[in-house]
């Protein structure tokens, strides 16, 4: 994506027609220049009216992260964090993976537009430009790689209570580290780790937060999915958002530290959508498993217990069988 694309849709956040007249004598290039930069609007989720006469409009005004109203909504942590902001980048958890040796702890790189945004177990993570929160945070510890164990779940945690006071009821978690909304996916968590078996070693935490998709976004998406949106009515303002994650992930990353996921266990559970659920879970070489839900071990591995006695899980996607629930 072209950087004048992003200075025009800048332009445009007013949510008002302004001509390409204008647009090009403020930001110093030609007419056809906007016209060419605007071409991408569309590449990017993004709706545009182009009406004859009087310009170009976004039928919905994009709200761009800002550093300083980040760093004022996180108030007392702002120190914690080195916040970087990005217009366009292929995928934050690519690019603070590859410059996490140089990195400090809490180093922050948030995106306006990941073009190749990335989930768990190879799947893309698809968002328009203002329609999400996609950022990735990186953590240091002082211990091996085998401490983080768990630590995808803790993050869940922590999106759970920055939902929470953000005034969204309801959210649950679903194993292992999905945050859903009557089943529907409205964010998620990609963790990437670098390290030595006896430390240190340090984590990448990529999270994907669904503000307001635009239709052409969810459709592309083709699974279950939500956004705040469409869960409350509102959308919250993103700067304010991602304070609030990070002061969030701040108070959880502290308590997994001392406690590992062992202290955030009890809460993880209670917020299960699944919790003495009979589900079935599909295993990575296509097998499955059918089972109730007993809950998660202190290293986050799914308890189930089936027709063999309790088992436990380390990866695998679960879903509820219909007609059995407890
Ligand atoms: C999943 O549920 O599959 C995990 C999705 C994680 C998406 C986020 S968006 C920010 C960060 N950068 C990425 O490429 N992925 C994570």
């Amino acid at each position: 994506m072209k950087p004048l694309t992003f200075a025009v849709l800048r332009l445009l956040a007013d949510g008002e027609f302004h001509s390409g007249e204008d647009l090009a004598n403020m930001l110093g290039v030609s007419r056809a220049s906007i016209w060419n930069a605007l071409k991408e609007a569309d590449a990017m989720g993004l709706t545009l009216y182009r009406i004859r006469g009087r310009g170009y409009r976004l039928a919905e005004p994009v709200q761009w992260l800002d550093k300083s109203r980040i760093i004022s909504a996180l108030g007392a942590h702002a120190n914690r964090f080195k916040l970087e902001l990005i217009d366009c980048i292929d995928s934050t958890n690519t690019l603070l993976m590859q410059k996490a040796s140089g990195a400090v702890d809490g180093s922050v790189l948030a995106a306006e537009l990941q073009t190749r945004g990335r989930g768990r177990r190879g799947r893309h993570w698809h968002a328009n430009l203002g329609g999400a929160l996609t950022f990735s945070l990186l953590w240091r510890i002082d211990q091996g790689v085998g401490f983080l164990t768990g630590l995808s779940l803790a993050v869940g945690v922590a999106l759970l209570r920055a939902l929470k006071s953000l005034g969204v009821s309801g959210a649950a978690l679903k194993w292992p580290n999905d945050v859903v909304h009557h089943n529907c996916k409205l964010a998620g968590i990609l963790i990437e780790v670098q390290g030595d078996v006896l430390g240190p070693s340090l984590a990448v935490i990529g999270i994907g937060m669904n503000l307001k998709l635009s239709e052409r976004t969810k459709a592309v998406i083709g699974q279950q999915t939500t956004d705040l949106y469409s869960v409350t009515g509102l959308v919250p303002e993103r700067n304010h958002a991602l304070a609030c994650i990070l002061r969030h992930l701040a108070q959880v990353l502290d308590i997994f530290a001392v406690h590992g996921f062992s202290g955030l266990r009890k809460e993880w559970v209670e917020h299960h959508v699944y919790q003495n659920k009979n589900v079935r879970i599909l295993l990575p070489e296509n097998g499955t498993d059918e089972g109730i839900v007993t809950g998660v071990d202190t290293a986050g591995a799914l308890l189930i217990k089936t027709s063999d006695g309790e088992r436990r899980y380390n990866t695998g996607e679960i879903s509820l069988r219909a007609g059995h629930v407890l």
